[in-house]
């Protein structure tokens, strides 16, 4: 992605906006959604179908500062009447299951709803205002963001097959440009000399999706000698599973059968089964963090995924996003309102701060609850995984034991309180 580009052939068609959103996940969607409600303009342009943004299956637990947020803004109506209000989580290890309660520790929960369906509530609300989203867009190119007159260059097909037909070339013109175009995403790379720090886990998760009622009543996290397995659930018709497996494993070597089994093995308890069913999503994700030195330059600002992923464990992805755009919404409320534009700068140095402590969070919850079989040199390390095994199941032991331990996991699962940047008039 280029940044100032002065000899760009003349575009097919120009479109005028006040914010320009790449990306039509969760992030770029609440944003669209949020400025509509202080009537600011803006368009959203995203490189995959609808259908293929509605149907990603994808995190599914909301903390109660995003539930706050969602019903705050209008969409909170579905979610109250389909959504499952958890007060609390399981962690299972050496054999035993032991309730962790929120609800005793902070007085707070979380509600388990899919992030399809925050996509489909966000998507209901845009047909009903009428936003403009610009669906299958290509190479995508970021311009003049040091200028205060930016722009977004992009390509669509005008034939409704997208893959023949003449291309249009489009210009996007706006006061500012939100890269809220997730991990693979290109827009952060139009801020010089923007770092990104990371980390690559040893192990990646093989997620489930199963038509069986869920076997239990809140999320079952289970450290076990053969790794990480949870139970979690999308409805009480719907199962979510997940196995640590190894990063360089693929979906071909786990059969169903061999994925039950292996969920029977690492979530056993006595007295307690699992119940199956069919499975209609299979797919394995590495495991990784990132996150990046600044979510602001010029005119162009950062959001979600395209300026920090977390490890899933602690089921923070989603509910950063969220945290994110709220805090986005109130500085360019600022900015459209005043001209104040410290508000964005402080947006980054806001954002930032809650991203490493969620860092810091999911990075606790993964190194808790996985195993590292010490396998780099080919052989397995049974010293020292087995010396670490060991230690979780004593860090473990120690947190179920400890009511400040348990209140420190329940305020970070529950979400970090957020502040109203600036409440929408
Ligand atoms: N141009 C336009 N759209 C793009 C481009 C591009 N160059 N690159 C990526 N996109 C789109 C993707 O197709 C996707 O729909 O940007 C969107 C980014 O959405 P997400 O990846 O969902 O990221 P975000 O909106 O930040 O959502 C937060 O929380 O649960 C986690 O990772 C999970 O998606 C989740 C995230
Ligand atoms: C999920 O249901 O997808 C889920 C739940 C809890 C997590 C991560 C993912 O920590």
């Amino acid at each position: 992605m280029t940044q100032n580009a002065p000899n760009l052939p003349a575009p097919d068609t120009r479109l005028h906006t006040s914010v320009a959103i790449i990306g039509a996940g969760p992030a770029g969607l609440l944003l669209a959604h949020l400025l509509a409600r202080r009537g600011i303009d803006a368009v959203v342009i995203e490189r995959q179908s609808r259908e293929h943004i509605s149907r990603r299956i994808r995190a599914g637990v909301l903390e109660q500062t995003s539930v706050e947020v969602l019903r705050e803004v209008g969409l909170g109506d579905r979610l109250d009447r389909q959504g499952l209000q958890h007060r609390g989580i399981h962690l299972q290890f050496n054999g035993a299951r032991h309730r962790v309660s929120f609800d005793d520790a902070v007085g707070r929960s979380v509600w388990i709803y899919g992030q399809h369906e925050v996509v489909a509530d966000l998507l209901a609300s845009h047909d009903k205002l009428g936003t403009r989203i610009v669906y299958n867009v290509q190479n995508v190119a970021v311009h003049n963001v040091d200028s205060n007159a930016p722009f977004v260059r992009f390509e669509r097909r005008r034939s409704p097959d997208l893959r023949v037909g003449p291309v249009e070339r489009v210009e996007l013109r706006a006061q500012i440009v939100v890269g809220a175009d997730g991990f693979h995403g290109a827009a952060r790379q139009a801020i010089p000399g923007i770092e990104t720090f990371g980390h690559e886990y040893p192990y990646a998760w093989l997620g489930v999706l199963a038509n069986v009622a869920p076997s239990t009543d809140e999320l079952i996290y289970s450290l076990h000698e053969r790794g990480f397995a949870m139970h979690s659930m999308r409805s009480p018709e719907v199962s979510r599973l997940y196995l640590q497996v190894d990063p360089g494993d693929s979906v071909d070597a786990w059969p169903d059968e061999r994925i039950w089994e292996e969920l029977d093995t690492r979530l056993a308890l006595p007295g307690w089964t699992l119940g199956r069913g069919e499975i209609t999503d299979k797919a394995i994700t590495p495991m990784r963090a990132f996150a990046v030195s600044t979510m602001h330059h010029g005119r162009l600002v950062l959001a979600g995924d395209a300026a920090h992923i977390v490890p899933p464990a602690g089921a923070k992805g989603l509910n950063l996003a969220i945290a994110d755009v709220w805090r986005l919404d109130g500085a360019l409320a600022r900015w459209f309102d005043t001209g104040d534009r410290a508000h964005l700068a402080q947006y980054s140095t806001d954002a930032l701060e809650r991203v490493w402590q969620v860092q810091y969070f999911s990075n606790w919850m993964t190194r808790m609850l996985h195993r590292d079989f010490g396998t780099e040199s080919g052989v397995p390390d049974e010293y020292r995984s087995g010396f670490e095994y060991r230690m979780q199941l004593g860090q473990l032991q120690h947190l179920v034991d400890t009511p400040a331990a348990i209140a420190q996991l329940a305020g970070f699962y529950t979400g970090l309180p957020l502040q109203d940047p600036a409440p929408a008039q």
